[in-house]
């Protein structure tokens, strides 16, 4: 039987993708998605894909009190997706969490209902197979080479700074060790935002022009050698899809909040 998956945020840039995407598996079946705009509507119709027909309901708990589910997918924006994950986990559903923006808090709230009901929450910043392989590099380049910077480049529209994978790599980096910069940053002759922005212990910079799509980038150094490691996307929601239905197939098989994809990849 496949698994019935239903999408919040169908009809969005990532979630549309996914949704076609989910169409195309066999073991997995898209039961029910939910947008506000085009409730009561076929996504079909919507998206202009006939394989991708199902029921679009307004909120999560319209769509799950009509439509059994066994893993719910977020994908809208931060002011209702902690609202949307609960009903899921209420309703038994496993949740995979593509959405940005949710606190430590949230995710210590989810992880108490989650453990009650017995489901799982797996919730990724970035599902790009190419970001889960730079974080596990970097993780592993962060035990034997003290000193590292991230860059974080982005078009120019992007309002946010630093980006969610540039926060995500410096808290898990933070994790290994802090990195200790030769001259202290308030020892800097000069202006100190010269030397970026402090997240977790990591010095962090922005570039933010047109031409860029998205990367990451993390340098590391030791005395005459540097070793850069970096991710380019393009301006599709393409690479968000593989890493997505990964979580999708695997998220049955924890309990509780997990954050990052590695949860369910033997890295
Ligand atoms: N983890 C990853 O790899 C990854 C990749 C890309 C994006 N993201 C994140 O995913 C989220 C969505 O990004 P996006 O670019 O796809 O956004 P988007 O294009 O604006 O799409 C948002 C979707 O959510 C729906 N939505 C918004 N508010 C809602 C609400 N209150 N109730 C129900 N549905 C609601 C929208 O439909 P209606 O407006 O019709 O309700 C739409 O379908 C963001 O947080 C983004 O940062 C994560």
């Amino acid at each position: 039987m496949p698994i019935r998956v239903c999408l919040a945020g169908a009809t969005g840039w990532a979630g549309s993708e996914l949704a076609r995407a989910i169409a195309r598996q066999t073991d997995l079946a898209l039961v029910a998605a939910i947008s506000r705009t085009h409730a009561g509507r076929h996504l079909a119709d919507v998206l202009g894909d006939p394989r991708v027909d199902c029921p679009i309901y307004a909120s999560a708990p319209e769509a799950l009190a009509e439509i059994p589910c066994e893993v719910f997918v977020e994908y809208t924006k931060p002011e209702s997706a902690k609202h949307n994950i609960r009903a899921a986990l209420e309703r038994g559903a496993h949740v995979v969490v593509g959405t940005s923006g949710l606190t430590d808090d949230d995710f210590a709230d989810l992880d108490v209902i989650a453990r009650r009901q017995s489901r799982a929450v797996l919730a990724c910043g970035n599902f790009a197979l190419t970001v889960v392989l730079l974080q596990k590099f970097a993780e592993t380049a962060a035990k034997l080479i003290p000193q590292w910077e991230i860059i974080d480049y982005a078009h120019d529209d992007k309002v946010d700074a630093p980006s969610g994978t540039a926060r995500e790599l410096a808290a898990r980096l933070a994790k290994v060790r802090t990195p200790a910069p030769t001259v202290p940053l308030d020892e800097t002759i000069g202006p100190r935002e010269a030397r970026g922005a402090t997240l977790a212990g990591s010095q962090v910079h922005s570039i933010r022009l047109p031409g860029f799509v998205i990367s990451a980038e993390v340098i590391f150094g030791m005395p005459d050698q540097t070793l850069s490691i970096r991710h380019d996307s393009g301006s599709s929601a393409r690479p968000y899809v593989d890493g997505a239905l990964i979580a999708i197939r695997r998220v049955s098989t924890l309990v509780g909040v997990h954050r990052g994809l590695d949860a369910v990849l033997q890295l």
